[in-house]
């Protein structure tokens, strides 16, 4: 079905966003047919520009990035109907979206529904909001929705994620609302719901009476990579946790809720939050990597990319323990990791299940038996694995581990996609439950600011971590202290 008619005005023309993903995922949606006849898209941003000449800028990016086969949109091919056929939609408007009578020259090519995406740096937020505003381009009519994205970061803390709600909030209802999350655009996180929901099998055991804990962990091999300059305010915890991470906890813990409808998911998202224990200082742990190898590459320390302080002080790595006091959860500890320059590339969730209570096979004690972990496999590897304890062929009753998988590739025909085309397309037609609610974002912000807060008053700084590693030693610590350990990172599949 296609979405209606539309003009999406995309804030920050030139940025990489654009470029890298919505340029991409609007291809996307023109080659499966999402899109109506008459939607189209205005860039805008402030240096001076041409239609002609914003087309070229991403039809050029549009190759480079189909063309490198470790990207997430490979494609040989770029099909040239689509792309024509994109490039005949798209035009340029230069405007300062801080001037209003440059807002409102911009005002006069709009008629009729209209996305405004803001892909540009958080602190505009607001500003632009209000200016949209202020020149009437947020104003609603029966046959005229009138939609904001808003990017992350949305807030540094707490306290800054209300006050841009409470400004956004005073000239918007939040149903034209759009707090998006990329990772709720990736087919593996909403596949934890089609798992959990779509399965009769996996929910009776899911809860405290089976499942020992969970790990989240989002892995990254590469670095700040020339964002120095965005990543020193930042850091992992604020570029990570409460939003992307909080979102894969959200799909694995919350409740069943009744429906996939915008208000009845979020309101179990908002259940789940309110739930969760203000995170205790000593269950944060940040780190920070040093210089190091990661897959045979030589890589200078943190310290020492561009745009970062020789003294800096920002986490490249967190590890967090997190308590839910729920029916469900009460004692089963929710553990988190995200870093930089770590020694693999994986995003998964780990429901580790717990162990047969006793073994009645002579030949595999109860300790040597394969923990049951059910494992989410977000990226690179796309499905679901199983561990499971196996008789090995032969006259002993002699136990091993093995894996039961569903991988993507395998059971569907996979075309290449950025993770925005869903969301974009969902947005379009006016269904906001893939997107944050003005309190899901701040139930998640109250969870980590104690942790923020801690750091802020603490000289010692991170921990340090090499490159390549598996983190700091703390985050070890912090599971082997419960008698636990974190899942590989440099195991294969
Ligand atoms: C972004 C963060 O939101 O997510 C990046 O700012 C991070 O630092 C990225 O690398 C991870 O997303 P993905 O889709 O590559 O896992």
């Amino acid at each position: 079905k296609q979405a209606p008619p539309c003009t999406l005005v995309i804030f920050g023309a030139h940025g990489d966003l654009t470029k890298r993903l919505l340029t991409p995922a609007l291809y996307n949606l023109i080659g499966s047919n999402s899109l109506d006849d008459h939607f189209r898209v205005i860039g805008v941003d402030r240096i001076d520009g041409s239609d002609a000449a914003w087309r070229e800028e991403l039809g050029q990016t549009m190759q480079e990035f189909t063309k490198d086969p470790d990207g997430e949109f490979y494609t040989p091919q770029i099909n040239d109907q689509w792309w024509q056929d994109l490039a005949s939609r798209i035009e340029y408007h230069q405007a300062d979206f801080t001037d209003l009578a440059q807002m409102t020259a911009l005002g006069q090519k709009i008629s009729g529904n209209a996305v405004f995406y803001l892909a540009v740096a958080s602190r505009f937020f607001a500003v632009v909001v209000e200016n949209l505003a202020k020149v009437g381009l947020t104003k609603e009519a029966d046959d005229a929705f009138r939609r904001v994205v808003i990017e992350k970061p949305f807030g540094t803390d707490l306290e800054s994620a209300r006050v841009l709600n409470e400004h956004i909030l005073r000239v918007l209802d939040e149903h034209q609302i759009y707090r998006i999350d990329h990772f709720l655009g990736k087919e593996t996180v909403q596949n934890i719901l089609a798992m959990r929901f779509g399965n009769g099998i996996f929910e009776p055991l899911w809860r405290r009476e089976y499942v020992d804990h969970v790990q989240i962990t989002a892995a990254e091999t590469v670095g700040v990579e020339g964002r120095g300059a965005f990543y020193e305010p930042t850091g992992a915890l604020r570029d990570m946790i409460p939003n992307h991470l909080f979102q894969l906890l959200a799909m694995v813990a919350m409740e069943p809720p009744n429906s996939f409808s915008a208000e009845t998911v979020r309101n179990a998202k908002e259940q789940l939050f309110e739930a969760i224990r203000p995170i205790a200082p000593e269950n944060a742990v940040r780190g920070q990597y040093t210089a190091g190898t990661v897959d045979g590459r030589a890589v200078t320390a943190y310290r020492d990319s561009a745009g970062v302080a020789k003294d800096s002080d920002t986490e490249t790595f967190v590890a967090l323990k997190l308590e839910i006091d729920n029916w469900r959860w009460s004692g089963v500890p929710f553990y988190m990791r995200t870093g930089k320059s770590m020694t693999g590339r994986r995003t998964e969730v780990v429901v580790r299940f717990r162990t047969a209570p006793f073994a009645m096979f002579q030949d595999t004690p109860v300790d040597e038996l394969t923990p049951n972990d059910l494992v989410l496999n977000i990226q690179p590897a796309q499905g679901v694995t199983l561990n499971i304890s196996a008789k090995i062929p032969g006259q002993k009753m002699q136990l091993s581990g093995v894996e039961m998988k569903f991988r993507y590739e395998d059971a569907f025909k996979l075309t290449p996609n950025v993770g925005y085309e869903t969301l974009l397309y969902d947005c379009l037609c006016g269904d906001a439950t893939l997107f944050q609610r003005a309190d899901n974002i701040e139930a998640a912000w109250r969870v980590v600011d104690p942790a923020l807060k801690a750091w802020a008053a603490d000289r010692n700084g991170p921990e340090r971590y090499a490159a390549g590693s598996s983190g700091p030693e703390g985050a070890e610590e912090l599971l082997r202290k419960d008698g636990r350990s974190w899942s590989r990172l440099d195991k294969a599949g």
